[in-house]
């Protein structure tokens, strides 16, 4: 038998291509509003203290942008001025366009932060606390777990992580009633996070899990530390 194909479904195939890009809502969203903060490929700015969020899973995109529409992270204008920024922003965002914009992020390439050092960082601590505290929720390599809600700590730079870590400690994230999974990371840096010294010491550690360019790739973390005998 044959199946005469009906000219006005071909016609309305014709068109469909020019009817996609409304779709891809998540990238449009994307590139007139994060961008402006975040940058064109989500690597953040340091002017506005803007993390890179590249690569971030939609799950945790998603948590955080429900979580600054909320008001239980960037409530505290004063002690979290950034928060506070992106809050704005979130309450702005509908939740079909939270959706769409956190996939987007997931689908961007991680970008690797430039400054892959912390001064006076020793990364031996550092690492030391790491393997006994963080590993098991953040994973070894600090790619995140989605069943305990911890994100990728790799690809942020190493100012954000500080700041984060900052603001756990002192109560301006993570400490909002019904934030259960901010109030971890209040223990975590409560119990284990000394001072600023320490701090400095586990960004550095983990600024090195960061997969480094091949000619870079290498020796750096088997460097004998400077000789104090
Ligand atoms: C006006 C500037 C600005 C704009 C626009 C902006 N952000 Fe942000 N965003 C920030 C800053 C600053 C932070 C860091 C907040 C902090 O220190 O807690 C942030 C943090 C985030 C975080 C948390 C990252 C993490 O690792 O916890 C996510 C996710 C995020 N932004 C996504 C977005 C998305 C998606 C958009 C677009 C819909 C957007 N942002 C638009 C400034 C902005
Ligand atoms: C019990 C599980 C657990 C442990 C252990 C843990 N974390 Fe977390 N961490 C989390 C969760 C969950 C989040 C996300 C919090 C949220 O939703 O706001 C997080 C978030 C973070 C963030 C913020 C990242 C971002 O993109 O904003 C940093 C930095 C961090 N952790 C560092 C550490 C360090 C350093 C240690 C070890 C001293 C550690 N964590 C130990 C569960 C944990």
């Amino acid at each position: 038998m044959l199946v005469r194909p009906n000219p006005l479904i071909l016609l309305f195939c014709l068109f469909l291509p020019l009817a996609l890009p409304a779709a891809d809502e998540g990238a449009v969203l994307f590139k007139n509003v994060c961008a402006q903060c975040h940058g064109e490929k989500g690597e953040g700015k340091l002017e506005v203290r803007s993390p890179s969020i590249a690569s971030e899973p939609s799950w945790y995109v998603t948590t955080q942008l429900l979580n600054f529409h909320d008001g239980k992270r960037g409530s505290n204008t004063q002690a979290d001025p950034q928060g506070a920024m992106m809050a704005a922003i979130a309450r702005s965002l509908k939740p079909e366009q939270i959706e769409a914009v956190a996939k987007h992020v997931e689908s961007l390439p991680l970008v690797v932060p430039k400054e892959r050092e912390i001064a006076g960082a020793d990364v031996r601590l550092g690492q030391e606390l790491f393997y006994e505290r963080c590993m098991e929720c953040h994973r070894y390599n600090a790619s995140g777990e989605m069943a305990f809600g911890s994100p990728p700590l790799v690809g942020r730079q190493g100012w954000y992580l500080l700041d984060q870590l900052k603001k756990f400690k002192g109560l301006h994230r993570g400490a909002a009633k019904g934030d259960e999974k901010g109030a971890k990371m209040v223990q975590m840096a409560t119990l284990f996070i000394a001072d600023e010294q320490t701090m400095k010491n586990v960004v550095g550690y983990i600024l090195t899990l960061n997969p480094a360019p091949p000619d870079e790739a290498g020796d750096d973390l088997f460097k004998a530390p400077a000789a104090g005998q």
